[in-house]
C-alpha cells in the first residue's frame, strides 16, 4: 500500500518582504529516516517545516514530493502529512477526543483508530476532559495525537518535546523511532536531545547547500 517517499528542494528559498530568511536551500529525504532542521531563532526552521508541508509556499526554487519517483500534486501533499506544530490552534470548548474526531472528519477518516492514538499519547484517561482545562504538556500530546492519527508516511514536528515531562518526551522518541524504519521524520529543533533523534542535519544557518540522508 504504501511505496518509497521521497521530498526533494532544489535551491529553495524564501523571503518575507525584502527579508531574505534562507537562501539556496537543497536537501533530499528518503523514506526511512530522521532529519533534524536546526538553526539559531529566526533562522527559518519553522518556516521551512511550513513550506514542507505546503501551508506556506517558497519564494523560489523548487519543493516535491514523490511517491515512488512519482511526482505528487501540491494539492495532495497533506494526506502523506502529520505535522506537530505550535502554530496549530485546538478548540478549547471540545474535548480531547472531540477534537480528534472533528480533524478525523474534516480528512474524511473513520474514527476507530482514536481511542489507540489517545493511548498511545497517554491521554485517554483525560479524553473526555475539555481543551480549556488540559495543562500545556496535555495540549502538546494532543497536538502529537492529531499528527499521527492518520498514519501518515511524512511526521513533520516543530520543537515536538516542549512543555511535555519525561514520560512525554519518551513518547516522542518512541513515535520517531517508529517512523523513521520506513517513513520520513523531520524535525525542527535547537534542542539537543530531539536532535539526538535524527540521522543527519538541514542546518540553515550554514550558507553553503546542504546534502543529506545518511553522510
Ligand atoms: N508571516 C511572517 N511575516 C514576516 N516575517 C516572518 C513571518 N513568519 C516568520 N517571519 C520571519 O522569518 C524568520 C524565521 O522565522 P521562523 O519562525 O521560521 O524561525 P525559527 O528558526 O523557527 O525560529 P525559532 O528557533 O525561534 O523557532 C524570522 O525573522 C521571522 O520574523
Ligand atoms: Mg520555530
Amino acid at each position: 500500500m504504501s511505496g518509497e517517499f521521497k521530498i526533494k528542494a532544489v535551491n529553495l528559498t524564501r523571503k518575507f518582504d525584502r527579508r531574505t530568511i534562507f537562501e539556496n536551500v537543497n536537501f533530499e529525504i528518503n523514506s526511512g529516516s530522521a532529519i533534524a532542521i536546526t538553526g539559531k531563532n529566526g533562522s527559518g526552521k519553522s518556516t521551512l517545516i511550513k513550506i514542507i508541508s505546503n501551508l506556506l509556499s517558497q519564494s523560489s526554487g523548487s519543493i516535491d514530493l514523490y511517491e515512488n519517483n512519482n511526482k505528487v500534486k501540491r494539492e495532495n501533499i497533506f494526506r502523506y502529512i502529520g505535522f506537530v506544530s505550535p502554530y496549530l490552534n485546538l478548540y478549547d470548548e471540545f474535548s480531547g477526543f472531540e477534537n480528534l474526531k472533528l480533524i478525523s472528519n474534516i480528512r474524511g477518516e473513520g474514527h476507530n483508530n482514536i481511542d489507540l492514538v489517545l493511548q498511545k499519547v497517554g491521554l485517554y484517561q483525560r479524553r473526555n476532559d475539555l481543551l480549556k482545562i488540559y495543562s500545556s504538556g496535555m495540549k502538546q500530546r494532543l497536538k502529537i495525537a492529531f499528527a499521527i492519527l492518520h498514519n501518515p508516511q511524512i511526521l513533520l514536528m516543530d520543537e515536538p518535546t516542549s512543555n511535555l515531562d519525561h514520560d512525554g518526551v519518551s513518547i516522542v522518541d518512541n513515535i520517531t523511532d517508529e517512523y523513521k524504519i520506513n517513513k520520513i521524520v523531520i524535525i525542527a529543533t535547537n534542542d539537543e536531545h530531539e536532535r539526538s533523534l535524527c540521522s543527519s542535519d538541514i542546518n540553515l544557518n550554514d550558507s553553503s547547500n546542504q546534502k543529506i540522508n545518511g553522510e
